[in-house]
């Protein structure tokens, strides 16, 4: 054990190897394999990891659909959200034994990994109230969802939201926090999904089976989580002044966006970006008990290939943890 200039640290990690979930070429999920690697450098944090969890954007990245900001360098890791202890610190108020949870900024993800480093950023203290497992299905989506709600809709107490894709990852959050600011809630999900959606709060649910959107209602936000609806549904569907949110940058939604900045009912894309003071939000919420993560299934670091796959179904309820 050794001090670090302006932080505190337990482990001498130099030299030593440590598992990550890498591959060595973009594609299916079978590419995924659990291997020995050397120590990540240490940047502002280096985090034991207990759990990470598994995103729709790790298998995008993993397939290759993201290769231009992801580059074509290979082996690479995979995985953004992560909760563990902090065992080498230069930041103050997370020092050495911290229980911290995060978001990987950028294309690299290596959070599906025994060590993660990481920015000052990207981690905070987490929630005490749940097991630390649990708080790695928080971070990307949870901020996705936040964001969404809070800087893309605006919305507030009083005001409408529809959550399309509400039973999943982003969705559960999306319910939850929408209730936390005072919305009334309508969830679109499967059939088998509602009652789901219920008991996470929301006022009123729909089955896309029945049709993609409720008819003959109108929305202060429409929240196109899953983002398969068209500008014109959405427009059915909106107040006046309604705000659409989309969270996939296909070109049509990339022009609404362009095309619609002046309007009074806009389209706008959430790009999630770690943020330490959302993090903080997001704990908040949880300590508040107005947040609970939804997590479907835990599988081992070694059956990473299996979440993954599990993820690319596009039917997950909440989300699928790694636990290390
Ligand atoms: N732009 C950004 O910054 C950003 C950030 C986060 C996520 N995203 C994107 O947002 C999307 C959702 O992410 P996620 O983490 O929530 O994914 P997820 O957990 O895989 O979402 C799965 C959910 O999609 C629902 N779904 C499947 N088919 C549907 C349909 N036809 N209509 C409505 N819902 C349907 C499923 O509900 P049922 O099982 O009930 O069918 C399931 O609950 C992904 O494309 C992801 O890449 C973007």
């Amino acid at each position: 054990m050794s001090e670090s200039p302006g932080g505190s640290r337990a482990t001498d990690h130099e030299g030593k190897a440590m598992r990550a979930a890498m591959y060595d070429r973009f594609g299916p999920a079978s590419v995924l394999t659990v291997v020995e690697q050397p120590e990540p450098a240490m940047q502002d944090l280096m985090i034991e990891v207990v759990a990470s969890s598994v995103n729709p954007k790790d298998t995008f990245v993993r397939k290759g659909r993201f290769k231009h900001q992801a580059g074509a360098r290979f082996p690479k890791g995979t995985g953004y959200d992560f909760a563990g202890i902090v065992t080498d610190s230069r930041v103050d108020d997370m020092p050495v034994g911290t229980p911290v949870f995060g978001m990987l900024s950028g294309w690299q993800g290596r959070a599906a990994a025994d060590l993660v480093s990481c920015r000052r950023q990207e981690a905070v203290p987490a929630p005490r109230s749940l097991p630390l497992v649990d708080a790695a299905a928080i971070p990307l989506a949870g901020l996705t969802a936040l964001q969404a709600l809070r800087d893309n809709a605006s919305l507030k107490a009083g005001q409408s939201v529809l959550i399309n894709g509400a039973s999943g990852g982003v969705g559960t959050y999306a319910i939850q926090i929408a209730k936390a600011f005072g919305a009334e809630v309508t969830a679109v999900s499967s059939s088998a999904s509602l009652e789901h959606c219920r008991r996470l709060g929301a006022d009123h649910t729909h089955d896309y089976g029945h049709g993609r959107l409720p008819a003959g209602q109108r929305y202060d936000a429409v929240f196109d989580v899953f983002g398969n609806l068209s500008r014109g549904e959405v427009s059915d569907a909106l107040k006046r002044t309604g705000r659409h949110v989309t969270t996939v940058p296909s070109a049509a939604n990339i022009a609404a966006t362009a095309l619609t900045r002046l309007l009074p009912q806009r389209t706008s894309l959430v790009v999630v970006h770690p943020d330490h003071d959302d993090l903080r939000e997001l704990s908040r919420f949880v300590q508040d008990g107005a947040l609970v993560p939804e997590v479907q299934q835990r599988y081992p670091l070694t059956d990473v290939a299996a979440a993954h796959a599990h993820v690319e179904s596009k039917h997950t309820r909440g989300k699928v943890l790694l636990v290390n």
